[in-house]
Formats: structure tokens, sequence, C-alpha cells
């Protein structure tokens, strides 16, 4: 009996994701990429015995020219990493502080991490001295959230245009083609500059600048978010993964005992050998009035990636915990074409008005156009998994693999499609802004120096400042070009931090700094602890700094609070 023409779905047999992931080479034919069967995959088509090739021999062509496009973009940062998949689950309900579903009691989601160095290629060494990435992307059931975060509390720098610039002195000098190890001029000159990286060079010089692969290590958000519940309330929050494994770090000596893919194998055969890693997920929070109060009494910024949030007053609360216990089976599909981006967020979940993830923000999404493609949410890896059908307007652009059907492709009035209403009132949650526009760019202060000054004088023990000084002063050796003058300076800021690790310093690299950084000019920074007005600008350009440094003032957060000014 022929088959009914009607009930024949002739497009929709293709192959499914999982099935295609899962295969295994016996129960597999060998075909062109069109899939017609072809016996050796290594044969070629000649015109006679020893003639040249023919064009029709597409099964050659098809191999070459594909292979000639393997390569995507690596990551302009954080290019070498590794990841698995896992699982989260809320252990301490948050509803009230957050709308967030996942966070909702005994709430679980299928989850992806990736883990990474920053400044080095795809190839680099696992153990380079360097930050680590720390992404989570976590499939809740109202779209992905991307925490991606770092394992480190702070960062280098606050004024977001400045990170290209610091990252290519992170990177090849452009002639020599030297990464920093050879020849660390540019690392230290942008360092001997821009004083408000301070705390982060303390860390990334210290025990946690080698962390002993990725299951050893904490991740931090650095930035605030803020977090917003049922009532339409929020709170400021950072968010921190506590390693359940604890930390362990390598001294400079031992990592160059390592192999280049010393994290990656790590991961890997702990997975395989069922020794599962777990973070604790905690949460950090403060009040808006809190935050302009830390910014008034002790001139810590929210808004400021450089600051951290003292424990002791912004105590941990526990809110979940996730666990890899699932490693790829490929590694390109599911770790290279992951893509995350801190504006993946879910309701519940906003940014703050830290200008650095507001630039994120735009910067993630961005690449993955350029390093992907329009399509990259479309990838198996990077798709969302809700339980509603979800759909939207955007169509076609490159490798389209969901067309959404048939479905309008405008908002259309004769078929059309549902929406969830909002469950707080964004206009009161949004931050109340007004005001002129303004150049901005940060300045210096005497608070920069509170955090690093504790870090170096009570958290570090002796040995750590040992190892320190000898990594510090190791790597600056390298310095090719203007070394005096690079040294004098960080030697003065290393003196704001403390006198004991200058003069540490100074002892280890011969070159005596000035007193403090109140005579200098810094050509990325504002001067604000400069004594001589000239001296303060940055560049010594005649450009106008804010006078709250980008703080949360008293009052600031008023009229969001009372809801005054705004429009319903
Ligand atoms: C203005 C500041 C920043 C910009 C413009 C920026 C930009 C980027 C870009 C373009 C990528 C490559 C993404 C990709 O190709 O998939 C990346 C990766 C990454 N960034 Fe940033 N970044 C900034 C600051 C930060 C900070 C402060 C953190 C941590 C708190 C961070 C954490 C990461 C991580 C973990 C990755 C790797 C993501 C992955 O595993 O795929 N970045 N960043």
């Amino acid at each position: 009996m022929s088959p009914s023409i009607e009930n024949q779905n002739n497009g929709d047999a293709v192959r499914s994701y999982t099935d295609d992931k899962n295969h295994t080479s016996t129960e597999s034919t060998y075909t062109t990429s069109n899939g017609a069967p072809y016996p050796h995959p290594y044969e070629s088509q000649r015109a006679g015995d020893n003639g040249p090739l023919l064009l029709q021999d597409f099964h050659l062509i098809d191999l070459l020219s594909h292979f000639d496009r393997e390569r995507i973009p690596e990551r302009v940062v954080h290019a070498k990493g590794s990841g698995a998949h896992g699982f989260y689950r809320t252990t301490n309900t948050l509803e009230d502080l957050s709308i967030a579903d996942m966070f909702k009691e005994g709430k679980e989601c299928p989850i992806t991490v990736r883990f990474s160095t920053v400044g080095g290629e795809k190839g680099s060494h696992d153990c380079a001295r360097d930050p680590r990435g720390f992404s989570v992307k976590f499939r809740t059931e109202e779209g992905n959230w991307d925490h991606v975060a770092n394992n480190t509390p702070v960062f280098f720098l606050r004024d977001p245009a400045k990170f290209p610039h610091f990252i290519h002195t992170q990177k090849r000098v452009p002639n020599t083609n030297l990464t920093h190890a050879d020849d660390s001029t540019f690392f230290w000159d942008y360092f001997a500059q821009n004083p408000e990286s301070i705390h982060q060079v303390l860390i990334l010089m210290g025990d946690r600048g080698i962390p002993d692969g990725y299951r050893f290590m904490h991740g931090y958000s650095g930035h605030t978010m803020k977090l917003i519940n049922k009532e339409g309330k929020w709170v400021y929050a950072q968010i921190h993964m506590k390693s359940k494994q604890g930390t362990k770090f390598l001294t400079q000596e031992e990592s160059t005992t390592k192999g280049p893919d010393y994290s990656q194998k790590d991961l890997f055969y702990a997975i395989e050998k069922g020794e599962y890693p777990g973070w604790d997920l905690s949460v950090q929070t403060m009040s808006p009035e809190q935050a302009e109060e830390v910014w008034e009494k002790q001139g810590i910024n929210v808004f400021d990636l450089t600051h951290v949030w003292p424990q002791g007053q912004f105590p941990l609360r526990k809110v979940g915990e996730f666990f890899l216990n699932e490693n790829v089976k490929n590694y390109f599909a599911e770790i290279e074409q992951i893509a995350f981006s801190p504006s993946h967020l879910v309701p519940g979940i906003e940014p703050s008005a830290d200008p650095v993830l507001q630039s994120r923000l735009f910067s993630y999404a961005d690449t993955h156009r350029h390093r992907i493609g329009a399509n990259y949410q479309q990838l198996p890896v990077n798709q969302p998994r809700v339980p509603y059908r979800m759909a939207n307007f955007q169509r076609d652009g490159p490798m389209a693999f969901y067309s959404q059907g048939e479905r309008p492709n405008y908002l259309s009035s004769v078929d059309p499609i549902k929406f969830q209403p909002r469950s707080v009132d964004l206009n009161k949650t949004h931050g109340h802004f007004v005001g002129k526009a303004v150049t901005f760019l940060s300045e210096i202060r005497k608070e920069d120096f509170n955090a690093p000054r504790a870090l170096w004088e009570k958290v570090f023990t002796e040995d750590a400042r040992e190892r320190w000084v000898e990594n510090a002063s190791g790597h600056m050796a390298n310095i090719m070009h203007n070394k005096e003058d690079i040294l004098k300076r960080m030697m003065s800021i290393f003196r704001e931090v403390s006198e004991d690790l200058a003069s540490r310093m100074e002892k280890a690299t011969g070159v005596k700094g000035y007193d403090g950084i109140s005579g200098l000019s810094f050509n990325g920074t504002h001067n604000g602890m400069a004594k001589d007005s000239s001296k303060r600008t940055a560049n010594e350009a005649d450009l106008t700094s804010v006078g709250n440094n980008g703080g949360p003032t008293k009052g600031s957060h008023q009229a969001v609070l009372s809801g005054n000014g705004i429009k319903a």
C-alpha cells in the first residue's frame, strides 16, 4: 500500500543532538557530508594513474574544504579553558530576596561550567600566573543565567575603557611577539600608571596566582549585582562560589614541573573517577542605605570592582550548591562553543550600575556574534531549556537551525503569541538616574589601599610574603625598557600599601621608590592623593574628575526608594 501523502512529514526527518552526541563508531557508516556512503576516506580521484586530481571528486573537496574551516576565532581573553557539566540545587531558599525561580526551596537545574586562564592563547600553559575565569551557565526554568566570574573578588580596573588597554599589556609585545614571561615591560608599566590595580596585583603575585588546578579555587562575581524580591524591593549582592574541596596553590617552582594541560587533566580525570568537585553558592547582601553608608563612612564603593565588601560586616549566606558530574563528549561542541554573558540574566537578578559590569553586558554577546555567529544561542550547549515554548521575532541569519516555523515574524494581530506579565514593577526597581552627562574617569584615593594593606599585613603569612617578593621581583627582572622609572613608581605604590612591602621589594630589586604617590601623576587615573594640583589629572591633561568617584553618595537612592519621580 502506498503511504498517504498528507501524513508524511518529509521536512522533519533530522537526527537528534543526543543521538549524535552518544553514538559509537561501530554503529556508524562512513559517508560524505551529504550522507552518501563512501568506501575509503583516503581515496582521491585522478586523471589516469599519475595525473592531476578531478574537480568532480566531492569526497576530497568536501574533506579539504571543511578542514580548511575547522577553526573558529579563539576567545580574545580566557582562550585556554576546561569545562564540564553538572547540576545546581538550592539548599536554603532565597525567596525573601529574589524572585528568581532557581532560588526557590529545593529547585535544581542543569549547569555547565568553564574555567580558564585569562591572558594566554588557546594552547598556553594551564599553570600560568594569572587570574582564573569561573563561568557557570545555570539552565533555569526561566532561562539561562550566566554567572561569569573569576577566582578573585576584585579586578585590575574600575574604568571600563581601560580593559582592552590592560589586556594588551598582558598579551604579546607587538614587535618582539614575546609574552610578559620574557618581556614584562608593558605588564609593569600599566600597573605603575594605574595604582587601583594594586589589590589584584597582590593576589596575582601571591599564592592565589597559580591555583592547583580548577577544583581547588573559589569564584566571585566581583561586581555588585541586584536581587529583586516579589514586593519589588531590592538589595545589592555579591555572589560567591566556595570550593567544597578547599583551596590549594602551586608555587612558581612547582608550576614549572607540570604539563601544559595540568588543570584540564586534573578536572577530567577527577570526574572520570567519580570524585565530583562541588561548590557552595553564597551571597553577601547590602541594602541601598547601607551602600551609601559604606561609601560615606568607609570609602567602599559598591560600584567599584577594585573594592571588596568586608565579610565581617556583610556575612555570607549560603543559597545552594553545585557539582560537576559529567565530562563532555566533545570539547569543541560543549566547551569551545559555549557562550557566557553577564547580560544573560533571569528575572530577580539584575546588574548594578557598576560601569565595568555595564560594559561587559555589551561586550560578551557582541564577541559571541563574531566568534560563533548571530545564532549562537541556538547551539545545543547554549540553548535555554525552559518548560514553556520560547518564541521571539529574531529570524534567519547564518546557520539558523530553529526557524520558529510559520509563525508570523512580527508582532502580529492576526496570529498573536502569548506574553507573560512582569512580576515586579521594573520602573520601581530600576535606579532613578538624573543628571547631566559626565565624562568619567576615577581617581586614586587613600581608601583604595585599605583592603590591599589588610591582605598584606593580616592575611598573608610570613612565608606567603616571602614567596610574593620572590615572584614579583623575579617577574620584574624581565622589564626591558624604562626599568628604573617603572620600578620607582611601583615601589611608591607598594609604599602606600605597606612600608614593609615597599622596603622588601626595594631590597629585592635594588630600586628605591618615592615616599608614596603624592608627588606622582599617572597617565591612567586621576591622582586624588597628589599634593600639587598639576599632578592631579590623568596624563596631566585637563580632565575633570567626578567628586564622588562614582560612589553612591548619601541620598542617591532616595528617589527610587521612596518612589519619588518615578513614572509608574
Ligand atoms: C570591561 C571589562 C571586561 C570586558 C570588556 C570583558 C570582555 C570579555 C570578552 C570579550 C571575553 C571573551 C568571551 C568569549 O569569547 O566567549 C571575556 C571572557 C571572560 N571574562 Fe571578561 N571582560 C571584562 C571583565 C571581566 C571581569 C571583571 C570578569 C570577572 C569578574 C571577567 C570574566 C570573564 C570570564 C570568566 C571569561 C571567560 C568566559 C568563558 O569561560 O567562556 N571579565 N571577557
